[in-house]
């Protein structure tokens, strides 16, 4: 998540020419197989990646039907081997656009490795500006009830209840399917141990914004907050609602916890991972990616609320935290490390995958396995209403055609 003035000033990076159709695909008849796929979200984290010494990510432009109309081409290195694109911001051009990409058949993404590299809030609880963190878990924080703030009983902590359930606190009985990713913790220690190889970017407006939450006595949980940034693991929060403050941000830390069955640690907040992740997973049910080569960096550019004594609407609005332009860089200086990971080991390891060991996917169970969250596959899909009950089979069955 990033702040509108961000937001408006990404938008002045329109494209301006076309890219001509591409010819099928790498111009000697075959598709284009990348070995790691950079998604972006918007155009800041997109060129982070434009213009650096590695390589020329701008050496392909090509158009595929679907992309969002601000960013219509995946931009690709001349040999192919790694690719970009821009999805546009928040769940419905993520989802979008990564459904696109999927089932276009100009690639073939079977072996490639997907690289979700965006900027991000942070909750002061498990880092701070500038910081790059991994997620094993992407949680799909506000598919909630949702009471206004002056209507909320006395007795609620929130105004958010997950779906089907009474009260804040109680696991949903309505499932989506979205509300839970898990992705190979096997290959995030290997993105994490090569990314730990960055000197990341500070600044000193982020140094002495973050210090503002070094507090003795009551807000020692802050301490982390003040550190230099630093490669985390702790997963990312999707909503497309910009939230801000300590209670949303408390809410969304237990609705992490509740969905995740106690095994994932709130700590990022974006827009989009979950639904870039619902595409890849309906994509890896027919075989056209492998869902265990994805990995979700999202560096730090805002606190997810105050700190303590701030209001949050001067938080959120007016003060100058100083973490947008290191978030970004930091893309860069942790992201290389990556991508460049992955090249250099592409023989040894990564041509034949990094096996996780603990389970992959949604809820569901769709790619088989058993997860370690939510409630079994057989009771979420019936809560999902996937599932035809005997009462609505024996309403169907009632149906006359209408006489017109
Ligand atoms: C690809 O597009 C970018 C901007 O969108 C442009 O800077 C670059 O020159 C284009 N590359 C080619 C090969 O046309
Ligand atoms: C809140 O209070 C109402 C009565 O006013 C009660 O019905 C409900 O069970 C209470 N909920 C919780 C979560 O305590
Ligand atoms: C979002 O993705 C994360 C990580 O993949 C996953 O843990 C979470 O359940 C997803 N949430 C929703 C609502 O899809
Ligand atoms: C608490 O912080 C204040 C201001 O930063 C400082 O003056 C004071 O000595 C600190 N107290 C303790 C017990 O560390
Ligand atoms: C979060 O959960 C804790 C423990 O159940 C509860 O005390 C707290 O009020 C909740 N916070 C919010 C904002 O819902
Ligand atoms: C997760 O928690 C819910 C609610 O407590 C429970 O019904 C479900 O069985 C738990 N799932 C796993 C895999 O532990």
């Amino acid at each position: 998540m990033v702040s509108l003035k961000r937001v408006l000033a990404g938008l002045t990076v329109l494209p301006t020419v076309l890219a001509h159709p591409p010819p099928f695909a790498d111009g000697r008849g075959h598709k284009i197989a990348p070995k790691v796929f950079i998604i972006s979200m918007f155009a800041p984290e997109g060129e982070a990646w434009w213009g650096i010494p590695e390589f020329d990510i701008l050496a392909h432009n090509i158009t595929v039907p679907g992309l969002s109309p601000l960013f219509p081409h995946v931009h690709c290195t001349a040999d192919h081997a790694v690719c970009q694109l821009i999805t546009g911001e928040s769940e419905i051009n993520a989802a979008v656009t990564m459904t696109s990409l999927v089932f276009s058949d100009l690639f073939d993404l079977r072996s490639t490795y997907f690289f979700a590299a965006g900027i991000a809030g942070i909750s002061p609880l498990q880092g701070t500006t500038g910081s790059a963190a991994f997620a094993r878990y992407a949680i799909q924080v506000a598919l909630q009830y949702e009471f206004d703030a002056r209507e909320i009983p006395q007795n609620f902590s929130t105004g958010y209840v997950l779906q089907g359930a009474l009260a804040p606190g109680q696991y949903p009985l309505s499932i989506y399917g979205t509300e839970v990713f898990e992705l190979n913790q096997d290959l995030r220690s290997h993105a994490v141990a090569f990314a730990k190889k960055a000197k990341l970017a500070d600044s000193t407006t982020a140094q002495e914004y973050r210090a503002h939450y070094k507090q003795n006595g009551t807000h020692e949980q802050y301490k982390i907050a003040a550190l230099p940034p630093s490669i985390l693991e702790c997963d990312v929060a999707t909503s497309d609602v910009y939230y801000s403050g300590n209670l949303l941000s408390q809410a969304f830390d237990n609705t992490t916890r509740i969905l995740t069955n106690g095994t994932g640690t709130y700590c990022t907040t974006a827009q989009e991972d979950n639904a870039s992740l619902e595409a890849l997973l309906r994509a890896a049910l027919h075989g056209r990616v492998d869902f265990a080569r994805i990995v979700i960096m999202r560096t730090a550019s805002d606190f997810d609320r105050p700190y303590p004594g701030e209001s949050p609407t001067y938080h959120l609005l007016q003060a100058e935290q100083g973490g947008f332009e290191i978030a970004v860089e930091n893309i860069y200086r942790a992201g290389i490390h990556v991508v460049q990971g992955i090249l250099d080991g592409w023989k040894e390891t990564f041509d034949h995958g990094v096996k996780p060991s603990n389970y992959i996917g949604d809820i569901f169970g769709t790619l088989n396995g058993k997860p370690n969250f939510g409630p079994g596959r057989a009771q979420s899909l019936e809560e999902s209403g996937a599932l035809l009950t005997k009462r609505s089979r024996a309403e169907l069955s009632k149906r006359r055609p209408l006489r017109l």
